[in-house]
């Protein structure tokens, strides 16, 4: 091959591949980096798709006039509503879609509306099961009506434990058989408007979940022990979850349709193996198998279009499964990357959001000189409202011993009640302080500064308070 075709092949192989990974943006924190700074994160990283689990102005506004395709998302207690009202949903898309679309080139690039949050997670039951397809097919008919029906696809992103399989074997694999009706109806759905399946793959799960899946397996670890499927042999944990979900789809009838990993990620914090060394490694080895566009042994050389879970951590995620749920950012609730990996960006060095607005650099720890009797009952209950899963065992903190594990919490809640004075009291312990008592890898963050702050709103109070001062001054007004 002429050395130029090679090149020319080679940067639109480039393109093409890089187009394919995306990020999820979830935004359950309390102190969420502005939708704007996050936008240039984006940007600057080359990240050109991005999935989102709601509509919130603020992030569609900011994402409005970018190149970057967007997944919207319908929480799942909205399902009911649109699947019995298709008013109701053409009103969705009317509000949420249409009105961002129709902006010329200044709109938002969306690409697929997400109905539900993987409704079909066994822990939530059945309670979905009934409104998704409904829900779904009116979405459809009012994007239709809207004229929108040939840009966005409808998708219901679905979890895991949506397949079963024997002994991992992606050749058992087959639907959970409480979904075999329900998911017919969605495939059935989904190729009739030539949509995707969404689904979401986590190597760090199923190691924790299974023992026959080593760590290494997981991490794409050339020296992991490989797997065998009758005549397939799999090198690695994503192979063999991505041809479950080929094998379940073929066993039905779907055996073409694509198959979107709608959330893959490594956390960092919170348990046994959740640390920055093994997400790196995860993620390295993640990244050299898509761009390298590898496929899996069942969907050989296939480009797959994946959405990394997550881009940054959100201290207010559900812990119902896990102290690690808060943790699976690539980079911190900040947006400073926390290791090195090339997701499209073309360098091994991540870009950190620019002019981040911290609080001041005060911290909340406790007063060593005061009876320390309650300190642990007064932590703990701090620790309910507060963000305290770095204490957990495997987590940065947990070393940290007594009473520094009670700084570590009376901070964590000082920062998310925006460092408010009385927030560091807890009964006469608690001592406000300059010094960062951060030790070793046990951070103690400061929080983000948000237009909510406590430190605008007081601002704004005392400024009211003066102005009123001055304008009851003027008019020398007498009370008596
Ligand atoms: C879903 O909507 C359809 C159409 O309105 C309705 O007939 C059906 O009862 C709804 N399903 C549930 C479980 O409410
Ligand atoms: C648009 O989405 C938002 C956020 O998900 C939701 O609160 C709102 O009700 C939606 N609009 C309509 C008309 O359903
Ligand atoms: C683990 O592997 C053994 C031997 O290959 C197999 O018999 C067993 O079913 C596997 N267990 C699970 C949970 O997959
Ligand atoms: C669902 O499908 C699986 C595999 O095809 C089968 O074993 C199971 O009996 C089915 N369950 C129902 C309720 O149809
Ligand atoms: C898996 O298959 C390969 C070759 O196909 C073979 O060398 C290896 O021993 C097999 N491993 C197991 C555990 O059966
Ligand atoms: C993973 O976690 C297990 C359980 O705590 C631990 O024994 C093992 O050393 C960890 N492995 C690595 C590479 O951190
Ligand atoms: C000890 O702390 C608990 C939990 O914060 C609180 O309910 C209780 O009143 C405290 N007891 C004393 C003596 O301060
Ligand atoms: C605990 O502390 C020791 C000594 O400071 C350190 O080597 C080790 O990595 C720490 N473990 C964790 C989980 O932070
Ligand atoms: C702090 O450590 C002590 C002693 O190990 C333990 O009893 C307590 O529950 C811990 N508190 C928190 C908030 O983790
Ligand atoms: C306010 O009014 C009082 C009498 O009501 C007068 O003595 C005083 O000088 C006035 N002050 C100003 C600032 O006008």
């Amino acid at each position: 091959m002429p050395f130029k075709l090679f090149i020319i092949i080679f940067a639109l192989s480039m393109a093409f591949t890089a187009k394919a990974i995306g990020v999820n943006w979830g935004t359950t924190a309390s102190h969420p980096l502005p939708p704007s700074k996050v936008v240039k994160l984006l940007k600057s990283n080359n990240i050109n798709k991005v999935k989102l689990f709601d509509t919130n102005p603020l992030v569609l506004q900011a994402l409005s006039g970018s190149s970057i395709g967007v997944t919207l998302g319908i929480p799942n207690g909205m399902l009911r509503s649109l699947n019995s009202s298709r008013n109701a949903a053409e009103n969705w898309v009317h509000d949420n879609v249409t009105r961002y679309m129709s902006k010329g080139g200044n709109g938002v690039r969306i690409e697929y509306v997400a109905v539900g949050d993987e409704p079909f997670l066994q822990t939530y039951g059945e309670q979905f099961h009934p409104f998704v397809i409904g829900a779904a097919t009116n979405i459809q008919v009012a994007l239709v009506r809207a004229n929108l029906g040939s840009q966005v696809r409808v998708v219901v992103p679905c979890s895991f434990d949506t397949f079963q399989s024997v002994s991992n074997l992606p050749s058992k694999a087959h639907f959970r058989s409480d979904l075999n009706k329900t998911m017919i109806q969605l495939l059935t759905f989904l190729n009739k408007h030539s949509a995707p399946f969404f689904v979401t793959i986590s190597p760090f799960i199923t190691t924790r979940q299974n023992r026959n899946i080593s760590l290494d397996f997981a991490l794409f670890k050339e020296t992991a022990q490989p797997h065998n499927d009758s005549h397939r042999t799999y090198k690695n944990s994503f192979d063999l979850s991505y041809d479950t979900v080929v094998t379940a789809l073929s066993a039905v009838g779907f055996p073409n349709m694509e198959v979107v990993v709608a959330q893959i990620g490594w956390p960092t914090d919170g348990a046994a193996n959740a640390t920055s060394h093994l997400a790196e490694t995860f993620m390295k080895g993640l990244m050299n198998h898509l761009h390298g566009k590898f496929g899996t042994p069942l969907r050989t050389r296939h480009l797959i279009e994946a959405y990394i879970f997550s881009l940054l951590d959100e201290d207010q995620r559900s812990i119902a499964s896990g102290n690690f749920e808060r943790h699976w950012g690539v980079f911190t609730f900040d947006g400073q990357a926390k290791y090195h990996v090339d997701l499209g960006q073309g360098s091994k060095n991540l870009q950190n959001a620019q002019n981040v607005d911290y609080l001041s650099s005060k911290w909340c720890v406790v007063n060593n000189n005061k009876d320390m009797s309650n300190a642990t009952a007064t932590a703990l209950e701090a620790c309910s409202t507060a963000d305290c899963t770095a204490l957990s065992p495997g987590g940065s903190c947990f070393n940290i011993s007594w009473p520094g594990n009670i700084s570590y919490s009376f901070n964590s809640y000082y920062q998310q009640h925006d460092q408010r004075a009385e927030s560091c009291d807890f009964r006469g312990l608690g001592l406000i302080t300059t010094v960062d008592p951060s030790v070793d890898h046990c951070r103690f963050p400061i929080e983000l500064r948000t237009s909510h702050s406590n430190y605008l709103r007081a601002y704004c109070f005392q400024g009211m308070i003066l102005l009123v001062a001055s304008l009851l001054s003027h008019l020398n007004l007498s009370f008596t």
